[in-house]
């Protein structure tokens, strides 16, 4: 981060005097307004509900630039990092160091995730208190929160060596608990993870194998997994994010953090879009039914919204929509599913929008989550579980910002303020005056 020459100089019609504020640059993308003495010295906030045009923070993870459609990891481009770059472990690497692993740095990661995938033997009683078909996304609230009563040996996040032994626990007992919520759902045992499969394998282990039979690898499936985990795998400052931030500014410990950014992707207009989209196309139904549905999210009063579009930074096509398409076509083809009749539906239904100007208009384009409902179906996930997938992605995102945010000298307890609109000061009137 760099001063610019340039300051920036807030002035008032009223003759109210000027104030002059610094403006930083970053390596790329928008600068930034230093906006930190605003209050001091003029007695007034700023007012950005959604954080339309507000930098939380500084930030050497990820970029998006929305108009290119562009999304780098440390500087790589999602495209080579989810295509003929590594796996979704080469992808953690470089996230929490900020760079990519060489053979012996990966060896030794991939050795160290792989021996934390077990979980405590006595979680399995937590998930004894849910009902069998509780939403996956409360269990992982409630058990990535639960992982906490544990971990006392690592939950000093002044400690780097706690910081880092958390953020191995989190990445690698993620695909644990997720298949776990899963057989739990389906009334099945749990099944522990194996260490000498992948991890995108072992997670596949862990949900479809049973005490009967052990789950086949399918590498191109597998691969398939590998890569839906890179491309959800962190965003900036999304959402859910900012939420990890927030609680982490806080000092609480790395668990509770993720688990509250778990109950932030929850959310339909967030991670739960995944789900929601998959739900749209089979309300949809057939092709024949796409321009009243169209007719309806044009309707403001309808509520109706085209699930797996539109995107806050993305104001072009999301990168890894596209990725996540030519994903669903190695998938389907794999399993002989080329004709399915929702993969149809939904390319028709992106076709269609990508000539409507309303959608044009509005820049909303496929996001990330309009596609992958669909190949996590043809992968045999549970709709339910779509989001828990996101999550299990976004673990390594969400703790290398957090990492990134505990060991930054700018960073403070997160307390944005409000512009009150609520009742004056009044007295309490006794119960006969009401
Ligand atoms: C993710 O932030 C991230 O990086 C998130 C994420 C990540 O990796 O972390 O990328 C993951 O959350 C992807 C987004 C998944 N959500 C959905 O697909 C849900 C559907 N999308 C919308 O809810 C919406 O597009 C948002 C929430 C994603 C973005 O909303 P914004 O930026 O606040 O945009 P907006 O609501 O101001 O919309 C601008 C206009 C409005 O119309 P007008 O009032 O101008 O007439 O576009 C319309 C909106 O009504 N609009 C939509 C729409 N999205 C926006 N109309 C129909 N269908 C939609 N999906």
């Amino acid at each position: 981060m760099t001063n610019s020459e340039t300051k920036a100089t807030l002035s008032f019609s009223d003759g109210s005097p000027s104030l002059e504020m610094p403006i930083y640059k970053g390596s790329i993308g928008p600068d930034v307004i230093d906006i930190r003495k605003l209050y001091g010295s003029t007695g007034m906030f700023t007012y950005d509900p959604g954080f339309m045009s507000t930098a939380a923070c500084n930030s050497s993870i990820t970029y998006i630039d929305g108009d290119k459609g562009e999304l780098l990891y440390r500087g790589y481009p999602i495209e080579q990092l989810a295509v003929n770059g590594g796996d979704f472990l080469e992808t953690c690497y470089l996230l929490l160091n900020g760079e990519l692993p060489n053979a012996a740095e990966k060896a030794n990661f991939v050795s160290t995730v792989t021996r934390h995938t077990m979980v405590h033997e006595q979680m399995q009683f937590f998930f004894r208190g849910f009902r069998r078909d509780a939403h996956p996304m409360s269990v992982l609230v409630g058990t990535v929160g639960a992982l906490a009563s544990f971990y006392h040996d690592s939950l000093d996040i002044n400690d780097e060596r706690h910081r880092e032994v958390s953020a191995i626990r989190l990445i690698a007992k993620m695909p644990t608990l997720v298949a776990m919520a899963y057989k739990y759902s389906i009334g099945q045992p749990f099944v522990y993870p194996r260490n000498d499969l992948s991890y995108s394998a072992n997670f596949m282990h862990m949900m479809f194998s049973t005490p009967c039979e052990e789950y086949k690898v399918n590498e191109v499936l597998v691969r398939a997994l590998d890569r839906i985990l890179i491309l959800h795998a962190d965003h900036e400052q999304n959402a859910s994010t900012s939420t990890v931030r927030l609680a982490g500014s806080s000092g609480a410990n790395p668990f509770a953090c993720i688990a509250a950014g778990i109950a932030c992707l929850w959310g339909p207009a967030h991670g739960g879009a995944n789900e929601a989209a998959l739900s749209m196309l089979e309300e949809i139904g057939s092709v024949d039914n796409i321009p009243e549905f169209i007719a309806q999210v044009k309707d403001k009063n309808s509520g109706v919204k085209l699930m797996g579009f539109g995107h806050r930074v993305y104001k072009n096509y999301d990168p890894r929509a596209k990725l996540m398409r030519e994903t669903c076509y190695e998938v389907l083809n794999e399993l002989g599913l080329q004709d399915d009749p929702l993969f149809k539906l939904a390319m028709e239904l992106e076709r269609i929008a990508l000539e409507d100007e309303y959608f044009v208009s509005r820049k909303l384009y496929p996001n990330v989550d309009f596609y992958s409902g669909i190949v996590q179906r043809a992968l045999g996930i549970p709709t339910a579980l779509f989001t828990g997938i996101f999550a299990l992605a976004r673990t390594v995102g969400w703790i290398s910002q957090w990492k990134e945010m505990i060991s930054d000298p700018e960073q403070k307890i997160g307390r944005p303020r409000q512009l009150f609109v609520g009742s004056p000061r009044r007295d309490v009137p006794p119960m006969d005056k009401r």
